[in-house]
């Protein structure tokens, strides 16, 4: 019997070559499954051989069942290899390290966000908060609490969209698209009471026909400062800083006397023309200026209506349109580009 460990030797040899043979074309785990099957399940001839162990004595059985379990482990141990091998594979074809990448379409801001973010943080540094209002706004809060009565001809300038929807405070009057974002002073300042220094950046709406300067629908940045003692100098103090930190330090300004209703006195700001520096181009249609903004100190009648005693605080607001910024900020003549959406436009950004 000395003939079964020489079986046992055989079967060894074969068994090791044929299962490379049949793993080299296993890929997939339920292929090396099959494999595993043959090799050690039941019926295959490894397992066989150590059943018919019992049939011999024991100095045989002791040699011969050793090899037959070192060859069972032997076995195992490379299909849990090929089987880590196949699972950890990467799928598809093998990767070409030498192929271009696919690039990465990166979004960004539109312009007219940019600027409004540019504004913002000229302004947060001197102490002012961001606030926001609705663009659907009551007439008493667009108009009548900022001093521009009814019948007043001031109201044509801020020609507005009204809403056909009924008011749900008639008191406050009709509903409309907000024409400007100084509403929102008298929002805030109905709520709360000064030291107050706020920035409202948001969209308004007025009905005018589209052209190079023109928008029914553009941005404003308003600004609001209260406090118990606050002058005109203040006012300069900040928009000469701001200024200086939108368009660079050696910018020249100029108070410029105006009329708005809603601040006494008012003013409107001009920066000096970066590209003729006050000598008159065409960027500045010979003027030499540019106007940006418009400011002053909040008007007796404004403080009245939101209820603060008008001896008792002093403030000043200002205002600005985000698109006439960025246009001359970027050198763009038509405001119809903030709007259209294309991308060989906003691409430049
Ligand atoms: N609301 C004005 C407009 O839309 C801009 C403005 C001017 C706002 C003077 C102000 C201001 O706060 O003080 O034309």
């Amino acid at each position: 019997m000395g003939d079964f460990f020489q079986s046992v030797e055989q079967l060894k040899g074969e068994l090791e070559n044929e299962l490379e043979i049949q793993l080299a074309q296993a890929n997939t785990a339920g292929e090396i499954e099959l494999v595993r099957v043959k090799f050690l399940g039941r019926k295959s001839p490894l397992i066989q051989h150590l059943k018919q162990l019992a049939e011999f004595p024991p100095d045989q059985r002791a040699p011969a069942g050793k090899e037959l379990n070192i060859l069972k482990t032997a076995i195992e141990h490379r299909l849990v290899e090929k089987k880590q091998q196949v699972l950890t594979r990467p799928q598809g074809p093998p990767l070409d390290v030498t192929l271009p990448g696919s690039a990465v379409v990166q979004g960004r801001l539109h312009p007219v966000t940019q600027t409004i973010h540019t504004i913002l943080s000229a302004l947060l540094p001197l102490g002012f908060e961001i606030v926001e209002g609705p663009e659907t706004e009551f007439e008493y809060y667009n108009f009548d609490a900022l001093n521009i009565p009814r019948d007043h001809p001031s109201r044509e300038s801020f020609d507005t969209f009204f809403l056909d929807q009924p008011s749900p405070d008639s008191k406050k009057g009709r509903l409309l698209l907000r024409s400007h974002t100084s509403p929102v002073q008298v929002r805030v300042m109905e709520r709360r009471k000064p030291p107050l220094r706020i920035v409202v950046p948001g969209k308004v709406y007025r009905p005018d026909p589209l052209d190079p300067s023109h928008s029914f629908m553009f941005h404003q940045v308003e600004g609001l400062m209260v406090d118990e003692r606050t002058s005109f100098a203040d006012l300069k103090g900040v928009l000469e800083r701001f200024v200086r930190t939108l368009f660079g330090e050696g910018t020249r300004t100029r108070f410029r006397p105006h009329y708005f209703p809603f601040t006494e006195p008012s003013a409107e700001v001009d920066i000096a023309c970066a590209t003729c520096q006050g000598a008159g181009c065409s960027t500045c249609g010979r003027k030499g200026w540019l106007e940006i903004m418009g400011c002053g100190m909040v008007h007796p009648n404004v403080f009245k209506a939101v209820g603060y005693e008008v001896r008792r605080v002093q403030g000043f607001a200002f205002g600005m349109g985000v698109e006439r910024i960025a246009m001359l900020k970027h050198g763009i003549t038509d405001i119809r580009l903030f709007f259209e959406n294309d991308l060989r436009f906003l691409e430049q950004f």
